[in-house]
């Protein structure tokens, strides 16, 4: 569990699933996130299990869920393993009537910083959608730089990669 000056950030748990359903029915969510609309919640159940779960359980990482701590449910946030570039990615998806209180920034913070102080990551990686511009605001908010464009079949466009090592961010951690 984190703790932030407004959230708290747990791992997920099964009864979320009904929370990441509406999550992910939103379009304007998923806009520039190359995800579909969730379908039903067999779909989210799947996330969970397939995904999110074995993070937690195999690299001690993976999406927490998000929420005031008056237990409002705001969206996920949390890094992630990829195993074959063997990156540690960070990423974020909050409800939209959540947007623009700086939760997302805020809660990046704290992945940052248990990434990098508990479990000493070298350096962590976030990807967005070079239309996604509320998104890389967040990250040039953490103070991750630009690391250039991929093309992807996922992301129509490509996706711009940021990146921030642990010299990096022990430099600029009380921003
Ligand atoms: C991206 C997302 C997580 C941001 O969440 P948030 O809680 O609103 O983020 P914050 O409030 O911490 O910061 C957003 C920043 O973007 C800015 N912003 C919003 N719309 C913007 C736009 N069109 N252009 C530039 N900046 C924009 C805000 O002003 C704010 O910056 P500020 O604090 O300097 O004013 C949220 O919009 C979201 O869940 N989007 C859908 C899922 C998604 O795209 N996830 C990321 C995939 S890479």
């Amino acid at each position: 569990m984190l703790e932030t000056k407004r959230l708290l950030l747990r791992p997920m748990k099964t009864e979320d699933v009904h929370h990441l359903f509406e999550l992910n029915q939103d379009p304007a969510v998923l806009q520039w996130t190359g995800d579909q609309v969730s379908l039903n919640i067999a779909d989210a159940q799947r996330i969970l299990s397939d995904h999110v779960f074995p993070q937690f359980q195999q690299h001690k990482m993976g999406r927490f869920a998000v929420l005031t701590k008056d237990g409002e449910w705001l969206g996920w946030c949390g890094l992630k393993y990829f195993p074959d570039s063997h990156e540690v990615d960070l990423g974020y998806r909050f409800m939209k009537k959540y947007w623009g209180h700086g939760y997302a920034t805020e809660a990046a913070q704290a992945c940052l910083e248990y990434g990098f102080e508990v479990l000493k990551l070298k350096k962590i990686i976030a990807r967005a959608m070079p239309q996604n511009l509320q998104s890389i605001k967040v990250l040039q908010k953490l103070k991750m730089n630009y690391a250039g464009l991929k093309n992807d079949a996922h992301y129509p466009g490509g996706y711009v990669i940021y990146e921030i090592t642990d010299e990096e961010y022990s430099k600029c951690k009380n921003f």
